[in-house]
């Protein structure tokens, strides 16, 4: 994507390109009239193609507006002009989760527990002020969570991040990111539209069906980071993009205590539940799983209950199953093409999700 800067941004200074994505520019650049570093967001809206990206960046600057929370990336403006669209948002300094994947899986589980467990409250805290506005984020990963910390040198290492974090805790999530939400309350998405779209490594897999969408899907996402942050590895990892649906679809995730036997069972218990296939059987709300670890964290005899007493057996929610059909995968590999992270099929998202119920049917019990 080529670098422009709209005349009317002309104010903000000290431009620094901090990601690109497939949507657009997001730039670290300096306010003058608010004395502080902000972060701008922009697409130029010129080619035919843009179609898409621009119905995104109102998606997102719309769900911004809406959406009120300690835990969601706050945003400051936004410009909607005939040749670009842009917002500005507040500056997290820290870092995004997936530069701290690496570092984190050299450190033991028991040294990372408690960052871990901070992390997926304040999560779950914003998923839940976002689905309360009814609306599903739908592309929760690393790179969509920013973690803000006090004090931290400018271009810090990942490492170095990483030991402050586990030393003084007390750092704040930020999801960002908001340009696939879904919005529940629009009467399009009462039925699920088709639709295709999301990161495969961490996609639901009603969202990679095309199938009706809810807050589950979030927390299927939420859980899928999770098991990485513990075991330092994606459950559904495959070689290619197709492979990683299917296995979304499919496979039964790796036993955590295969990689971390220390592994708590009542988290065991709680992650394995996030990674239902099953929306239904999903169990938790952003909330109520919020309310269960902050309950968790008290001693015993303070607990209002037991988590064990509360979940399924393991057993009840296992399920093994497995399918192949090649050649169905050959025809929608040949339309999506190798993408690098974000899945956007558009062109015949009704061809894509009759391979996908198709696979469905193949789908044999193998327990
Ligand atoms: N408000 C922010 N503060 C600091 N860094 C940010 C902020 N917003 C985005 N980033 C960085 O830019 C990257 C891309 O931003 P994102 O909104 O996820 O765009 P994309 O749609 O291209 O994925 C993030 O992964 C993060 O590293
Ligand atoms: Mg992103």
């Amino acid at each position: 994507m080529k670098a422009f800067w709209p005349k009317k941004l002309s104010h903000l200074q000290q431009r620094e390109l901090i990601g690109a994505g497939q949507y657009g520019l997001v730039y670290r650049v300096f306010n003058p009239e608010l004395d502080t570093h902000t972060v701008i967001k922009l697409i130029e809206v010129q080619q035919e193609n843009l179609q898409n990206a621009r119905k995104r960046f109102l998606r997102e600057i719309k769900s911004l507006n809406r959406v009120r929370s300690e835990h969601i990336v706050r945003m400051l403006n936004s410009w909607v002009e005939p040749d670009f669209l842009a917002f500005e948002m507040e500056f997290i300094q820290g870092t995004s989760l997936d530069r701290l994947q690496v570092p984190l899986s050299r450190i033991p589980y028991s040294r990372k527990e408690k960052f871990i467990l901070d992390l997926v409250e304040q999560l779950c805290q914003g998923l839940a002020d976002l689905h309360c506005q009814d609306l599903v984020h739908r592309d929760l990963k690393p790179s969509n969570i920013l973690i803000q910390l006090k004090e931290v040198a400018e271009h810090s290492s990942p490492e170095n991040i990483l030991q402050e974090l586990l030393d003084r805790p007390d750092f704040l999530v930020k999801i960002t990111d908001l340009g696939l939400v879904r919005d529940l309350s629009a009467s399009a998405s009462i039925t699920g539209t088709k639709e295709f779209i999301g990161t495969a490594a961490y996609v639901a897999p009603e969202q990679a069906k095309g199938e009706k969408i809810s807050p589950a899907t979030d927390l299927y996402s939420l859980g899928v980071v999770w098991y990485e942050l513990i075991t330092g590895k994606n459950p559904f990892y495959q070689k290619n993009i197709l492979k990683t649906i299917e296995a979304h679809l499919t496979l039964e995730p790796p036993a955590i205590n295969l990689f971390v036997p220390e592994f708590p069972l009542d988290l065991n218990h709680i992650v394995m539940l996030l990674l239902q296939k099953d929306p239904k059987l999903r169990y938790f709300t952003a909330q109520r799983l919020k309310s269960t670890l902050e309950e968790r964290r008290k001693p015993p005899e303070e607990q209002r209950f037991q988590l064990q007493n509360i979940l399924p057996p393991p057993d009840t929610y296992r399920q093994k199953a497995e399918f192949s059909c090649e050649r169905c995968f050959r025809r929608v590999q040949e339309q999506l093409k190798e993408r690098d992270v974000l899945l956007v099929v558009d062109p015949d998202p009704d061809f894509l999700s009759g391979c996908f119920s198709h696979l469905g049917e193949q789908k044999g019990e193998t327990d």
